[in-house]
């Protein structure tokens, strides 16, 4: 049985539609004289600190608030090991009493297919993810930010919120990062404190525990985009004006190499994903990554992936080494998901050798910052080699840089598209062609902001167009009305 409590010891049993209340001897009755012994009222009972009223959630959704509210109640009530040795069907008979018990209790009247629904779904928590489990279903999440277990955050719309999830305890919440990572064939231990996994359907995981989370485990999951987003949308949604999305699809289809910069969860990944699509289908693409995010549509991709050291710290493969792999491979084009250290060498390096329309991202405040960002790495690579050596192996391999911002509004936007045209000296020459104009905040708070063209032509157009992709100049008219700069 699920709760603790006198086997068998029913004060009165209650039956259920198809299923005799005398075939589950284990079934509801205790459940009912728990809730006597420990919690008093439910409704009356919280538990365990509930840090934001629902008065605070107004975006929430309300089946997903009812049902996190009832998974609670259910924590407070059920002994969680034991759980593990019944069987899905055991546990639905049980839940559905006293589910059907809590709706009473709440005032919450629901038919019966909509009771069966919340069965299975609470069901899904318990045998699943637990608290998780409402929120990576609700797809307006975009993340999930569990900081110990009374504290969950979540990201809706580009705004942080924080939700009435919690889990039972740490030891839980432990237990649910350990079933997320294991299925990985990861391991998360006091010996080895932090991980990076992903969940069966694609999203990042990170978890960091003691001794190296201070008040607990933490765990931060980036959700999958089920219907990625595309360029089409990006500009639909503001992201980017239509004549910034067209040259992009330029610069990738005519195989200009690319530099993504952004702060952390600014929208990398997700433009660098987009902008794959203008990869044509006959070519040879390697994707690297610590933790496989990228969606490549093409057939022709191979994902590679690299792996933490094991139990005796041996058996680390990183992204260098897959960059060095990957050239052996006979890729057409490379895709680094992040360039984080000694791999930059490694990449540019590909760049600079026929591997032309590779990209990565890098986390950087500007454009001008990602270069000086890479020529740090470079020097992390080990090698000696000097400033101007480093500068002109990056101004020879990068041709655009593109820059993106999670504004103040929570709205995520391409606020620089930049080319790298030479050398002068020591410096790389960098210009804009997209300029970001920020005009004010308007009474909501949203950033009232434009892309605008800087007037610029870029150098790249004269070698697409060479390649038979040509680019309309009214493009980079500064004086044209730009169309969905939102
Ligand atoms: N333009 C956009 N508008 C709305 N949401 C977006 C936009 N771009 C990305 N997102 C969403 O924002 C979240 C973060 O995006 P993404 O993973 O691409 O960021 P990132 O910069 O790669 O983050 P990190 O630095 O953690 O790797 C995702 O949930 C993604 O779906
Ligand atoms: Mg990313």
């Amino acid at each position: 049985m699920i709760w603790p409590g006198k086997k068998g010891a029913a004060p009165h049993a209650r039956s259920s539609p198809g299923a005799p209340a005398a075939s589950r001897p284990s079934a509801a009755a205790p459940a009912i004289a728990r809730l006597g012994a420990k919690s008093a009222p439910a409704a009356a009972a919280p538990a365990a600190p509930r840090a934001a009223p629902a008065a605070e959630q107004p975006r929430g959704d309300i089946k997903t608030d009812l049902k996190v509210e009832l998974h609670q109640k259910l924590l407070d009530r059920i002994n969680l090991a034991a759980l593990e040795s019944m069987t899905r069907e055991q546990v639905g008979r049980d839940i559905g009493d006293i589910v059907a018990e809590m709706l009473k209790e709440i005032n919450h009247a629901l038919n019966l297919a909509e009771r069966k629904q919340l069965v299975e779904d609470i069901l899904d928590e318990l045998l699943g993810l637990g608290p998780l489990e409402p929120l990576l279903k609700d797809a307006s999440i975009t993340e999930i930010m569990v900081n110990t277990a009374f504290i969950v955050f979540i990201e809706r719309a580009g705004r942080i919120e924080e939700t009435k999830a919690r889990f039972a305890d740490n030891r839980h919440l432990l237990r649910i990062i350990q079933k997320i990572v294991s299925g990985m064939g990861r391991r998360i231990d006091e010996s080895s404190p932090m991980v990076d996994a992903r969940l069966p359907d694609g999203s990042r995981v990170n978890a960091i525990i003691p001794p190296l989370a201070v008040d607990g485990p933490i765990l931060t999951i980036r959700k999958f985009a089920k219907t990625p987003i595309n360029m089409e949308k990006l500009v639909s949604i503001g992201a980017m004006p239509e004549a910034c999305a067209e040259t992009l699809r330029a610069v990738v289809k005519g195989r200009r190499n690319v530099l993504i910069s952004g702060g952390t969860g600014s929208g990398k990944t997700t433009m660098l994903n987009a902008m794959s699509a203008s990869i044509g289908e006959h070519e040879r693409i390697v994707t690297i990554e610590d933790s496989a995010e990228l969606q490549l549509q093409q057939r022709h991709v191979i994902r590679l992936e690299t792996r933490p050291a094991n139990m005796e710290g041996r058996g680390e493969i990183n992204q260098r080494d897959l960059v060095k792999n990957s050239l052996r491979m006979r890729p057409d084009r490379i895709v680094l998901g992040e360039c984080r250290g000694g791999e930059a060498f490694d990449m540019l390096q590909a760049m600079n050798t026929g591997h032309d329309g590779s990209m990565t991202t890098i986390h950087a405040n500007t454009p001008r910052d990602a270069l000086s960002r890479l020529e740090q790495m470079i020097g992390m690579s080990g090698l000696e080699i000097s400033p101007k050596a480093a500068r002109s192996q990056i101004a020879s391999a990068i041709q655009v840089v593109i820059q993106l911002e999670r504004l103040s509004d929570g709205k995520r936007r391409l606020t620089s598209l930049a080319e790298v045209t030479g050398m002068e000296g020591e410096t790389v020459l960098l210009q804009e062609i997209f300029r970001f104009d920020r005009q004010g905040i308007d009474a909501q708070g949203n950033v009232i902001a434009e892309l605008k063209p800087t007037g610029i032509r870029p150098k790249f157009m004269e070698y697409l167009g060479a390649r038979g992709i040509h680019l309309p100049p009214h493009l980079f008219d500064p004086y044209r009305r730009m169309d969905s700069a939102a």
